[in-house]
């Protein structure tokens, strides 16, 4: 028992204490005069040591030995002081106060607490949330923390560059004040659809406008934030500017549309029949389509399609294209290749929607009575089905060098007995109301 009454703690409770209890007689004696158990385990020695050693063995070295005394010299009590005892790895904090004993001798009172374990989890801590925080201020993405409002609550540093305000500026502010109104709604549209169906909204395309006036296109992410209990409590955005990717797929894009048009210009200079044809059937089903309200990536899809369904027809002899007369079978098997020649032609180019297959399918009927696979309507796509109707309904209309153009009435009656059965009925329905719409007249020419 080393612990006196000093303490006011009796000696079995200062021994199962785990702070370790000291008291150091400074000048002219300069040793421990009491200790319990605990003190001894955090510097590592003996009793019988201790007794030996001067109040530098709880310093890792003499700079922190002397801001220790500095501290304790200026007469208050010195609180959670870190250091590790000489030779020691684990932390301590050690808290100590002057004091004097009733024959007047100065000493040192002091607790000393192990600290290891809060000293490894903080620096756990500071290590994550600055590998964190430069993760993110390194990213070359804006990535943006937002409350339930679609508040700004913490953003990196692309993003706040982005706006071109200061980081102070930001919080607390939602995206009606970095983009137009319409912009802005969108997105706080997403923020509350992520927050209200917990579902994330992956890789959303959008065209922004940023501060400094510039436009460009970013692809985004947003995922429901949740609290420890589980609830929503906002979300978290990622945004990538994919403006140049975007220009360069415009470009590969631009290039693959202007081969295809030039062998549509090769067509028509073959047969220019075959090619006012197509230039109508491209006008009827854009019509069409407008009225599915489609995208416009869509329409500019169906827009090709009408322009490029018959280019096939470029391996099929003239005097057989616009022959007056009955066609032998072969002949008129060779015509029905068409589709499927087209087809191959352009099955390799990548486009954003299904040109190629809407081509192949341009003569199937629904009730699987077309060509060249005999498809029914399941299989058959949207776009072929607006393709058939167009092509039917100019066709008919038209003048051919084997026959005088048929009239709009013969192509209505056609177009209604065939509805549901060779023809999609909502596309006829749709092709029927925009001829009446225009007077009975063809509207494709207007
Ligand atoms: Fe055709
Ligand atoms: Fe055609």
């Amino acid at each position: 028992m080393k612990v006196n009454n000093h303490f006011q703690l009796t000696s079995v409770v200062a021994d199962n204490l785990e702070a370790g209890l000291f008291r150091y007689s400074l000048a002219p004696d300069n040793k421990f005069i009491s200790f319990n158990n605990s003190f001894l385990k955090l510097v590592g020695c003996t009793g019988v040591e201790l007794s030996l050693k001067k109040i530098d063995i709880l310093f890792s070295s003499f700079s922190d030995k002397n801001i220790f005394f500095n501290l304790l010299n200026r007469g208050g009590p010195v609180r959670l002081f870190h250091t590790k005892p000489k030779d020691k790895d684990d932390w301590v904090a050690v808290s100590a106060a002057i004091v004097y004993t009733q024959d007047k001798q100065k000493i040192i009172e002091g607790l000393v607490q192990d600290i290891s374990h809060q000293k490894k989890m903080h620096d756990h801590i500071f290590v994550e949330k600055h590998f964190l925080e430069n993760l993110l201020d390194n990213l070359p993405d804006a990535v943006y923390f937002k409350d339930i409002e679609s508040r700004i609550i913490k953003a990196n540093r692309f993003y706040i560059q982005g706006t071109g305000l200061a980081k102070e500026e930001i919080m607390g502010k939602t995206d009606f004040d970095f983009f137009s109104f319409e912009q802005a709604q969108e997105m706080f549209k997403d923020d509350q659809q992520v927050i209200s169906s917990g579902k994330p909204l992956v890789g959303k395309i959008e065209k922004t406008t940023l501060s400094d006036g510039s436009k460009n296109q970013v692809i985004t992410t947003k995922i429901p934030m949740h609290d420890k209990q589980g609830k929503i409590i906002g979300t978290m955005g990622i945004t990538r500017d994919i403006t140049a990717h975007a220009n360069l797929e415009e470009e590969k894009f631009s290039m693959m549309i202007n081969t295809l048009e030039v062998l549509g210009k090769a067509l028509e200079l073959r047969d220019p029949y075959t090619f006012n044809h197509t230039r109508f059937v491209s006008k009827i089903a854009q019509d069409i389509a407008s009225e599915l309200r489609w995208d416009a990536h869509r329409l500019l899809g169906i827009k090709l399609a009408g322009e490029l369904h018959d280019l096939g027809k470029i391996a099929i002899p003239i005097d057989i294209l616009n022959r007056p007369g009955k066609l032998s079978d072969l002949e008129y098997s060779l015509i029905k290749e068409h589709s499927h020649s087209c087809y191959e032609l352009m099955k390799d180019f990548a486009f954003p929607f299904p040109l190629a297959k809407a081509v192949y399918q341009h003569h199937e009927r629904i009730d699987g009575s077309g060509y060249p696979q005999g498809l029914t309507s399941k299989e058959i796509i949207t776009e072929a089905k607006v393709l058939a109707v167009s092509d039917v309904l100019e066709a008919m209309t038209s003048h051919r060098p084997y026959r005088e153009a048929l009239g709009i009435e013969n192509a209505k009656a056609e177009l209604k007995s065939g509805r549901g059965s060779k023809y999609d009925p909502e596309i006829v329905d749709i092709a029927i109301d925009l001829i009446e719409k225009n007077d009975n007249k063809i509207f494709w020419k207007n």
